[in-house]
């Protein structure tokens, strides 16, 4: 949430921190801004709004080789030209931008306003600069350092001062801050790709570390003062992954890349002989795993859908006892836990603020934490016992796709692995599911003739305001699923059920006005799901089946039928979300919603 950009070197700073800024669009675009060092002043432009509407405001841009910038997710303060950053000291000496909140603000702005310090904005960002600004005369670090060590809560910051015209000292803690070293120029983002063009040499700052940066150097100290070594690695980011090429939104690039995800995601991790997981990262626990008796898995919205698919892979084959929790929920409720839970972490980002929360609630209680992981060196990544990536490439879209179902594919290899571990599963019916997952990418790519079919459905549908999800077994998460990325991007309002739940309230819901989609999957509940589907066609209500290629009777009761390929019912819940991907994608086209920046969202959420 907020992406933080800076500059340093010898080429002119603004469209280098403007350009940085778009790639972070997808963590905030309620309003925008940049402050510019000219050699003699801090010149500073704002805009609310998006990247696009800051841009119109820089027809005469201030020039200077030294820049900072940032795009806002609002917490405190609604978006407004006052609240948008960079905020600065009243004195104009400091321009500093933030991430995360400050949670002592009312305490330090009251003494600040005591001392005579007269506030602009609402934020709890200026009292940071206030903060520095009355500390500062003449080392900006100092300044910075001493201003942190009476702050409470997150930050992720990078600041200028009047005087320094060469000069960013950049500090975090509890949100995402890195470092761009180049060849006399130096960067700072909220995360690589606002420089992957530029460098690939990245510093992720640890907690409670500052940087003083110049164009040709990087210095990092701990909030203390005391110098630190920091560790400058190599990133393999292709940036020409994180364009949209010829789709015109993220959303529809991704879910076209889905195939090509889940296969880089299964490429070396199944044996030839389909009889073995292979999973490297887990060689050294083998035998902390083969001892496990619970699973706790802990994430937030869609990763979480992934969590409760898990949960009845695991239980069916691997006979662990599951429990499936919300981050938040979970860091606060005294969970019971002890050194034979695994806590599983899911996480696209690797930087939600309460995945990370309760890693940390996990490891103080004794537990091991396995995190599945999409975005390498996260903080999550860096903070569990043990890591599986998914190689699902950057995912830049808002509303998350592929993340989704390399994260149930990674799912589905544990639970193989797992139960061949604790001698739960049959290696014949294990050979059988490792052969069946290795098809999944082609599975996907036959989806894609039903695009038309789905486009018209969306035309048929996008203006009805109400919809209802149903399914059963792992066709209950995907309903979840499928109606959480219809209300984030097309705000029409939908449920997820377990359609057996249905009876016991959601069905008085149900009129010729209120659209079911329902999962209708082969498996063993597919003739329950009928039945279910009978009584909402008793009802008037207009039914879109999502059904396997040779469910032929369901095209006699469902208004619409979007077909998948027949499969395993595992195999099937990965299948069935592309679809409704696909059908939330296009109704929000129709309805000429900002797919890839839908209101209020943004694509990590890395404050509680
Ligand atoms: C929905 C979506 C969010 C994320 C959630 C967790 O499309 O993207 O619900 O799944 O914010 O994010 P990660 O997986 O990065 O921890």
């Amino acid at each position: 949430m907020c992406g933080i950009v800076g500059y340093l070197g010898k080429k002119d700073a603004l469209p280098l921190v403007v350009d940085g800024l778009k790639y972070l669009e997808y963590r905030g675009y309620d309003s925008a801004g940049v402050a510019v060092h000219t050699g003699s002043k801090i010149e500073i432009v704002k805009a609310v709004g998006k990247i696009q509407d800051l841009e119109r405001k820089l027809k005469n841009p201030p020039k200077g080789r030294c820049a900072i910038g940032h795009t806002r997710w609002a917490t405190h303060g609604r978006p407004s030209l006052e609240n948008c950053h960079p905020h600065q000291s009243s004195s104009a000496k400091i321009a500093l931008v933030h991430n995360g909140i400050i949670e002592n603000y009312n305490v330090l702005r009251t003494q600040l306003q005591e001392e005579g310090v007269v506030f602009q904005s609402e934020t709890d960002t200026e009292v940071l600069a206030q903060l520095i600004g009355k500390y500062y005369v003449d080392d900006l670090a100092e300044a910075v350092l001493q201003a942190l060590r009476e702050v409470e809560g997150t930050f992720a910051i990078a600041v200028m001062a009047q005087d320094k015209p060469s000069e960013i000292v950049a500090a975090k803690r509890a949100a995402p801050l890195c470092i761009g070293v180049g060849r006399d120029e130096n960067f700072i983002g909220s995360d690589a790709l606002a420089f992957i063009k530029h460098t690939n040499k990245v510093v992720y700052l640890k907690d409670n570390e500052a940087a003083v940066l110049t164009a040709k150097s990087v210095l990092v100290r701990n909030l203390r003062g005391k110098k630190v070594n920091p560790k400058t690695q190599t990133l393999s980011l292709d940036p020409a992954s994180i364009e949209k090429g010829e789709y015109p939104h993220y959303m529809l690039k991704e879910i076209y890349e889905q195939p090509h995800a889940v296969q880089d995601t299964l490429d070396g991790r199944i044996s030839p002989q389909n009889d073995e997981v292979i999973f490297r990262e887990l060689e050294k626990h083998r035998e902390y795993l083969s001892n496990i008796n619970k699973v706790f898995i802990v994430a937030c919205g869609t990763s979480w859908h992934a969590g409760l698919v898990a949960e009845y892979l695991l239980e069916r084959y691997a006979r662990l006892s599951v429990e499936v929790d919300y981050a938040a929920e979970f860091r606060y409720r005294y969970p019971v836990l002890d050194k034979k839970t695994l806590v599983l972490t899911i996480s696209q980002s690797g930087e939600t603020a309460d995945t990370i929360a309760a890693i940390g609630e996990a490891q103080s209680l004794g537990a091991k934490v396995l995190s599945i992981v999409n975005v390498p060196s996260s903080t999550i990544a860096r903070n569990s016992n043990m890591v599986i990536y998914t190689y699902a490439g950057r995912e830049i879209g808002v509303a998350s796709t592929k993340a989704f179902t390399t994260q149930l594919v990674v799912l589905s290899l544990l639970t193989v692995y797992l139960g061949l571990l604790r001698h739960t599963l049959p290696a014949d019916q294990a050979t059988v599911m490792l052969h069946d997952l290795k098809c999944v990418p082609i599975e996907i790519s036959k989806i894609f003739t039903e695009v038309d079919n789905i486009k018209r459905i969306a035309k048929a549908f996008y203006r009805h305001s109400n919809a209802l999800y149903l399914g059963r077994g792992v066709g209950f998460p995907i309903a979840l699923e499928g109606a959480l990325k219809l209300k984030e991007i097309s705000y029409i309002h939908a449920e997820g059920y377990s359609a057996a739940e249905m009876k016991h309230g959601p069905i008085a819901l149900i009129d010729e006005n209120m659209p079911t989609v329902v999962l209708a999957f082969k498996g063993r509940r597919y003739e329950k799901i009928l039945g279910n589907i009978m009584e909402v066609k008793a009802r008037k209500g207009k039914l879109i089946a999502v059904a396997s290629a040779s469910n032929d009777d369901i095209t006699r009761v469902a208004n619409e039928v979007i077909r998948i390929p027949d499969a395993t019912e595992g195999i099937s819940a990965i299948l069935a979300v592309v679809p409704l991907q696909i059908l939330a994608y296009y109704i929000a086209v129709e309805k000429g919603c900002p797919v890839d920046q839908p209101r209020n969202l943004a694509k990590s959420v890395t404050v509680e």
